[in-house]
């Protein structure tokens, strides 16, 4: 048996959308630009270290209240998003992975760094298939620290080289080698060239593929 972790945001759903549009409209109201290209470089970050890097690029400085304020704001708009999401907007072959590996038995784990991914995992209706979840409430240390998919593999009494970890960003790859796991990437192959393996997405990869993870000597 082995234990698949899997990234929420990218990877189970397509969240980056209202990331991005919550941050842009957050950006442009305190008189920052803000692009696509800056938005791909805050996938994987958490909540917090985005606005830091969104205020760096704007070159602007603000008081700890007003930070709070703006994490707040920002959060009450992407959940405006999130209200309204239901299963059609689970990533394309995510639920027949997420079939297989149960029919197979395998343990399987949600590696997030969220702090909403209980509430939207619930929304789409997919909390049934974890045994563990670990997200952005349970972490000390953001991605790359390898610390959410230690504890993931932990949760689910799975020793580390046992479990296999899919992410759609570059600091999720990096801290699923640091833990020394398998890392599958999903998404560009030229971005996540640190992956053990990469996928444009799960209608990719064959049933032969998920096998050879569940049993990688046969
Ligand atoms: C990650 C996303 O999964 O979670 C990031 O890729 C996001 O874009 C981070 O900032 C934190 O999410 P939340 O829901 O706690 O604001
Ligand atoms: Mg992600």
């Amino acid at each position: 048996m082995n234990g698949f972790i899997f990234d929420l945001d990218g990877v189970i759903v397509d969240t980056a959308k209202y990331h991005y549009q919550a941050w842009k409209q957050l950006a442009n109201n305190i008189g920052i630009e803000f692009s696509l290209e800056q938005n791909e470089q805050l996938k994987g970050v958490s909540r917090v270290e985005s606005l830091k890097k969104i205020l760096h690029w704007g070159q602007k400085t603000i008081s700890d209240d007003e930070f709070t304020v703006l994490m707040t704001e920002k959060n009450n708009h992407y959940l405006s998003f999130i209200e309204t999401m239901g299963e059609d907007e689970i990533l394309p072959d995510v639920s027949k992975v997420l079939n297989y590996l149960s029919s197979k038995n395998q343990k399987i784990a949600l590696g997030s760094a969220s702090k909403n991914a209980v509430g939207i995992l619930d929304k789409v209706n997919l909390t049934r298939f974890f045994d563990a979840i670990v997200d952005g409430n349970q972490v000390t240390h953001a991605k790359p620290d390898p610390e959410v998919f230690l504890n993931a593999a932990e949760q689910m009494h799975m020793q580390p080289e046992d479990c296999i970890v899919f992410e759609d960003a570059v600091a999720g790859i990096q801290a699923a080698n640091a833990a020394k796991m398998v890392s599958v990437g999903i998404g560009d192959a030229s971005i996540l060239h640190e992956a053990d393996y990469v996928f444009k997405d799960f209608t990719e990869m064959s049933l032969d593929f998920i096998d050879k993870l569940i049993n990688p000597k046969k």
